[in-house]
Parts: structure tokens; C-alpha cells; sequence
């Protein structure tokens, strides 16, 4: 930023990592109900970034808007490519892929089958599916064991490394997820959260809500907390010390 420049410095200005996506302005309804105002937010690439807030206060639908799984208004770029008009398989073939909450596995294939659907996009380029699947098993050894088992039969824990296994068979340049530790035991969170972290080690960027501050928090370089369809604001992780710290932001 020059001496000229009026910006106000925001995290942005100060690093020097290229944006991986910027959002500007996104905004989604449902009906009459206005979840989602307009909302700014980027991620810069290998960048790993946490949404914050309470129930109801639109994580979700922005993750979705994002991705088109529901329909938004403003512009979305992606590596400096506006992919505003894009469908979601789209994305998905540019390296936008989202897990969601729920999983939404399918629950009589094998975890192997449900793996191999995550890499449709790869038509038949036989290995590069299996260096995915090494890539996968590596990060989640239960999943190599359990590769012949019907999905619907593994545990919850087991059903979220499914899901994000599924996502990593895509080939993602942003992942994103909707609280993948949902209804799990907190060891069991922790170490979804952990290969989340391994993955951002590796250069993924990441987009992630969850619930569980104090476990996204120890992950996150930055922070972008959301309330009533809002961000109420955006800041270094670290700059969050504790409950008391999100609670200012989500009642003001
Ligand atoms: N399909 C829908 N139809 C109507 N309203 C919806 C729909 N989905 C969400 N909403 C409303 O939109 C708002 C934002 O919902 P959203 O699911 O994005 O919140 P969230 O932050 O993900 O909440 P949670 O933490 O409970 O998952 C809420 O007021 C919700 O009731
Ligand atoms: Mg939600």
C-alpha cells in the first residue's frame, strides 16, 4: 500500500500470498428470509481460514452459495478467474469441492466405491486415481482397512474421514467443510481436525466452519466470524483468546 492509497489496512494488505478466492458481496435467500447479506471474504492460497458463529447465522449457506449449491448474488473469483456464472461440478473441476454437513455418503457402497465416485472428474487416468487413493489411506489408515466395508456401517468418525477422503479424491485446490466434527467425540474431532491441518501443511487452502473454536482456532491463520447473515468481523486466529472473546462479537 502506498502513502496515496485511501484503504483503510486490513488483513488482506499485509499478505503477500495471492488470493486463492475472493467473494465480494455474495448474498443468498431462501424465500423471503435473507440468510446470507452481502459478505466479503477471501482465502489466499495455502491459506487456512475458520467461519465462526453462532446457529443460524448463515455458515452454512454461505459455504453453500459458494459453491452454487444454492443460488447467490455477487462475485466470486478464483484465481483471479470470475467464476461467478459457474455450476457446481464445475467448481468441482477446478478445484472447489465442499464437504458437507450430513456427509452425504452413500450409505450401501463400499468405502472404496464412495472414494472412487469423489474422482469421477478423472475420467479413466487410471493412476492418478490410485496415487489418490494412496494420498487418502495415507492420511486416513482406518479407511484402507475398512475399503471393502458398506459406508452406512462405519462409525461417525469414520463416515467424516469418508467424506473428506471423498473430497481429497477430487483433487481439491480449496476444501471446504461444514463442521466435520459434528456429533463426534472430541478425540475423535481432533483428529479430522489434525489431517485438516497435515493437508493445509501441504498447501491447501482451507475454508472451514466448525463449532469447536478452540480446535479450529489451534488450525486457522485467520478468522472471519458471522452473524445474522454478516460478518461481524475478520481477524488473526491467535487474536481470539477465548468464548468470551466470540460472544462480543455474535450478540452486538
Ligand atoms: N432451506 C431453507 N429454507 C428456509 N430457510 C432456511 C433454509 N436453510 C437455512 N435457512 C435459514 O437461513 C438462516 C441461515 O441458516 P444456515 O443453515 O446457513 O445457518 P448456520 O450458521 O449454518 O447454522 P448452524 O450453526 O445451525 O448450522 C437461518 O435463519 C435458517 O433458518
Ligand atoms: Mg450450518
Amino acid at each position: 500500500m502506498t502513502a496515496a492509497d485511501p484503504r483503510p489496512a486490513g488483513p488482506r494488505d499485509v499478505d503477500p500470498r495471492p488470493a486463492l478466492i475472493e467473494v465480494a458481496g455474495l448474498s443468498a435467500s431462501y424465500g423471503r428470509v435473507a440468510a446470507l447479506k452481502p459478505v466479503d471474504l477471501h482465502v489466499a492460497e495455502g491459506e487456512f481460514v475458520t467461519v465462526l458463529g453462532p446457529n443460524g447465522a448463515g455458515k452454512t449457506t454461505l459455504l453453500r452459495a459458494i459453491c452454487r449449491l444454492v443460488d447467490g448474488a455477487g462475485r466470486i473469483s478464483f484465481r483471479g478467474q470470475d467464476i461467478s456464472t459457474l455450476r457446481t461440478h464445475h467448481l468441482a473441476r477446478l478445484g472447489i469441492v465442499m464437504v458437507q454437513e450430513g456427509r452425504g455418503l452413500f450409505g450401501e457402497m463400499t468405502v472404496r466405491e464412495n472414494l472412487l465416485l469423489g474422482a469421477y472428474g478423472l475420467g479413466n487416468a487410471a493412476d492418478e486415481v490410485e496415487r489418490r487413493f494412496g494420498q487418502v489411506y495415507a492420511l486416513f489408515p482406518n479407511l484402507r482397512q475398512r475399503a471393502d466395508q458398506i459406508a452406512a456401517s462405519m462409525s461417525g468418525g469414520e463416515q467424516q474421514m469418508l467424506a473428506v477422503g471423498r473430497a481429497l479424491m477430487a483433487g481439491p485446490k480449496l476444501l471446504m467443510l461444514d463442521e466435520p466434527s459434528l456429533g463426534l467425540a472430541p478425540r475423535i474431532a481432533a483428529g479430522i481436525l489434525d489431517a485438516l491441518g497435515a493437508l493445509n501443511r501441504e498447501g491447501l487452502g482451507i475454508l472451514l466452519v466448525e463449532q469447536k473454536a478452540p480446535l479450529a482456532l489451534k488450525l486457522a491463520q485467520r478468522v472471519y466470524v458471522l452473524a445474522s447473515g454478516s460478518v461481524r468481523a475478520e481477524l488473526p486466529a491467535h487474536e481470539i483468546g477465548s468464548h468470551h472473546d466470540l460472544a462480543r462479537f455474535y450478540f452486538h
